[in-house]
């Protein structure tokens, strides 16, 4: 017989974080490389001590009713909207910040220079034996340098982001964030705007906020409006922040340049009305990545020590490392 504390785990995650793990508890992991169903989440966390789990698991009451005894929930992602916070009363709940930063920022980046070079379509062209010689009109795309950037939220990986394109190609920065930051103005150059004034006057528009009821949609077909035809959105935070049938009108109807996704509305489903599947998939002025812009080797490790250690330093009475505010 053990005693030891239990952690379950809802999916296999870098073995640096399960090895910190059996070192202190009893775990139990979901052995298939799939999502968990509601029921089995619910089954899974019963009896124990600590719940890891990750973006794509909906903990809602449910799932915090079938064990009201857990300690910590400890989320491997930095958002956090998966979870229901009012759902979780005194359970502690932490995420994974500051280790995916470069990651995701340097995924925006390259979706930013990838829509305005046309990479895809440059190398889907090539490899389809199109070429035909160099010409001076021919397959024309968007310099960056120089251009404006707007960023809209401004957490680490934004403020990340905008330092690459500032230092990078000289970007001109403008943001907008519930909060004012005097210390980022002065060292990019940059401004605050309010969202209207943003949208208005941006070539890109790179969204880093975290999905709430308030950022739910927030842009949609209003925003689009104010967009200029030139510009280009990319999305590297949330799916429901941006509004599938607004977007993909805005993109049908050349409301705006394009538009590069690494996340969806209804995910893992590119879309969630079917009758847009066919239209999504023929688009020309976007691009799409899995959702993978945390997923370099680094940060997935680092995101894994850190969610271990939430777990290990809750399970045995310190503070976490990287508890989320709960009001
Ligand atoms: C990735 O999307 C994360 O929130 O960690
Ligand atoms: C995430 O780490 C953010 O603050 O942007």
């Amino acid at each position: 017989m053990t005693n030891k504390q239990k952690v379950f785990i809802t999916r296999k995650i870098p073995d640096i974080g399960i090895k910190m793990l059996k070192k202190h508890f009893d775990i139990t992991i979901n052995q298939e490389d799939r999502q968990l169903t509601k029921k089995e989440l619910i089954e899974g966390v019963k009896g124990k001590d600590a719940l890891l789990s990750l973006l794509t698991d909906p903990i809602d009451k449910d799932v915090v009713d079938a064990n009201p005894n857990l300690k910590i929930i400890a989320n491997y992602a930095v958002g956090y909207n998966n979870i229901d916070l009012t759902a979780t009363k005194d359970i502690i709940v932490t995420n994974t910040p500051g280790v995916l930063t470069d990651a995701v920022a340097e995924h925006t980046v390259s979706l930013l220079l990838s829509i305005a070079k046309r990479i895809p379509e440059a190398d889907k062209f090539t490899r389809e034996g199109k070429f035909q010689g160099w010409a001076p009109l021919f397959f024309l795309d968007t310099e960056v340098t120089g251009k404006t950037i707007g960023i809209v939220g401004l957490g680490r990986i934004g403020t990340r982001v905008a330092e690459i394109l500032y230092k990078g190609f000289n970007m001109k920065i403008f943001y907008y964030d519930p909060s004012k930051n005097k210390q980022f103005e002065k060292k990019f150059k940059a401004k605050y705007l309010p969202m209207k004034e943003i949208l208005k006057k941006s070539d890109f528009v790179s969204l880093h906020v975290p999905l709430t009821p308030e950022t739910k949609h927030l842009i949609s077909k209003k925003e689009f409006s104010l967009m200029k035809k030139t510009a280009f959105l990319i999305n590297t935070s949330r799916g429901p922040v941006v509004d599938e049938e607004a977007l993909i009108d805005a993109l049908k109807n050349n409301k705006i340049a394009g538009a590069a996704l690494d996340v969806f509305e209804c995910e893992p489903d590119i879309v969630c009305n079917p009758n847009n599947y066919t239209i999504f998939k023929n688009l020309q002025n976007i691009i799409v990545t899995p959702h993978t812009a945390s997923a370099t080797i680094e940060a997935r490790s680092k995101m894994a020590e850190i969610v271990a250690q939430n777990i290990i330093n809750v399970l045995k009475g310190k503070k976490p490392l990287t508890p989320v505010k709960k009001s």
